[in-house]
């Protein structure tokens, strides 16, 4: 908003200058062409009083643009009116988006779910190597620096979905480091808040099958899937508690769909080149089906 605002304010300025600079010459050519055998002109050359003029008159917007431009700066870090801000953690992986609500004890992956109105403060960082977080309507683009927290406070007001991408080239998956910006009435996010807190689903029938393929390889490595009684805690690949309910899997590589996750377990990177994880050729097509199931019941 801030920066928007100085958009527009520098841009009438300059549109100003460039009528009033335009029409003085269209005036000049127009109006005091040289006339065959006319007189030679008023000399004006060292008029003190025209020098001092556009000497001040350009000083003045200078020193305008200036001010503006230093107070919006300082507008963009001051935490938005309204309360206290939320606090959410954006951490650049190699190829994803991990959220952390560290008030609120939760983790998202791709997915940031924000409460319309109130002010947020995101702390940018990365896992691994430099990134940059950008989501157009949310905020200027913001680097993130491995062990660095680089701060931003902001606000949404407007309900909707908005699109999130990685701005900085991060490696052979750049492309596919998107995430979706959810803003959401705080009754709806509390809603989302809640169910983001809650243990997985408990599987029945060819997903209980799944959730023992999943467990009995290696995908609890990397992976968590919080459920009752049992936890597997892998931290370096997505919390995949609530995978079936997001947007996309692959960082937005492709549509959440049990035929894509299955083809997902199988070559990852054939839907997504370059990604770190994995691939489980050697699974057979029952226990692809029955994981892909299970993954994919994880609403
Ligand atoms: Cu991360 Cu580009």
């Amino acid at each position: 908003m801030e920066i928007s605002n100085l958009f527009w304010i520098m841009l009438a300025i300059s549109a100003l200058v460039f009528i009033g600079v335009a029409g003085a010459i269209l005036l000049s050519i127009f109006r005091f062409s040289a006339r065959p055998a006319a007189p030679e002109p008023r000399q004006v050359a060292g008029d003190r009083r025209l020098e001092t003029l556009w000497t001040i008159i350009p000083f003045v917007l200078l020193i305008f643009a200036f001010g503006a431009t230093v107070k919006g700066i300082t507008d963009i870090n001051t935490p938005a009116k309204g309360g206290q801000p939320l606090d959410i953690i954006a951490m650049g992986h190699q190829w994803w988006w991990e959220f952390d609500y560290p008030t609120l004890h939760i983790t998202s992956s791709n997915e940031m779910h924000v409460p319309a109105g109130v002010p947020l403060h995101i702390h940018v960082e990365s896992y691994d190597v430099i990134h940059s977080f950008w989501v157009p309507q949310l905020a200027r683009q913001l680097d993130a620096n491995p062990g660095q927290d680089n701060p931003v406070f902001v606000k949404m007001d407007q309900p909707g979905t908005y699109a999130g991408m990685c701005y900085e080239y991060c490696g052979a998956a750049h492309a596919w480091m998107k995430f979706e910006t959810v803003v959401q009435p705080k009754g709806q996010f509390d809603a989302w808040v809640k169910h983001l807190q809650s243990p997985a689903a408990r599987p029945t029938g060819l997903a209980a099958k799944g959730q023992k393929v999943f467990l009995s390889n290696t995908c609890v490595n990397c992976h968590s899937i919080i459920f009752p009684g049992s936890r597997a805690a892998g931290g370096v690949g997505p919390n995949l508690t609530h995978v079936g309910s997001r947007w996309a899997i692959g960082a937005g590589a492709a549509s959440n769909t049990v035929a894509n996750l299955m083809q997902w377990v199988h070559q990852p990177s054939s839907l997504k080149p370059g990604v770190n994880m994995p691939g489980y050729p050697l699974l057979s097509q029952k226990d692809l089906t029955a994981l892909a199931t299970y993954l994919h019941s994880l609403k």
